[in-house]
């Protein structure tokens, strides 16, 4: 069974790397994209990448992915603080989704720490880094392939 997984990446992160590093990290987008489609790639599955600054771009991108995406792994930026939009797409397209954040949201400013997706999400993972995004499409992978502990692939490796 080959899935179809949506990546999607919001406000500023295409400038990771660059952007307030000591917060977010060296590590470029790219290079969690080419780590993240090697994964699926191995795994035998499809990841649709999108990357976008722009709200309305991300709702109309999750629009689309009704009925046509497996699950979500979603890192929306600042969105994540204010979007009611976002938060209703993703429960429009009902399927498993993981939010990411590369730095710890909980230990930041107070306007950080509250999320409009973490309940309607299946997961969430904050604070480590890149790492922590590829580990999470690990991890979603793991879900929806039905596999856990101690079957599931990446925990093979
Ligand atoms: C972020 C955390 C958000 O608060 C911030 O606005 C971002 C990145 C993170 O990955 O840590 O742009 O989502």
């Amino acid at each position: 069974m080959s899935l179809n997984v949506l990546v999607i990446h919001g406000a500023n992160l295409e400038l990771l790397g660059r952007r307030e590093p000591e917060i977010y990290g060296g590590t470029g987008l790219e290079v969690i994209r080419e780590a993240i489609e090697h994964r699926a790639e191995r795994r035998g599955h499809r990841v649709s990448w999108f990357s976008s600054n722009h709200e309305g771009e991300i709702v109309d991108e999750l629009n689309r992915a009704v009925g046509k995406v497996d699950g979500i792994l979603i890192n929306p930026g600042a969105f994540t603080h204010t979007s009611i939009a976002l938060r209703d797409a993703v429960l429009a397209v009902a399927v498993p989704t993981i939010e990411v954040h590369l730095s710890n949201i909980h230990a930041r400013e107070e306007f950080r720490r509250r999320s409009m997706l973490s309940d309607v999400v299946t997961g969430q993972v904050t604070g480590l880094g890149a790492t922590g995004t590829v580990l999470a499409f690990d991890a979603l992978l793991d879900l929806l392939e039905g596999k856990s502990l101690p079957e599931a692939k990446h925990a093979e490796e």
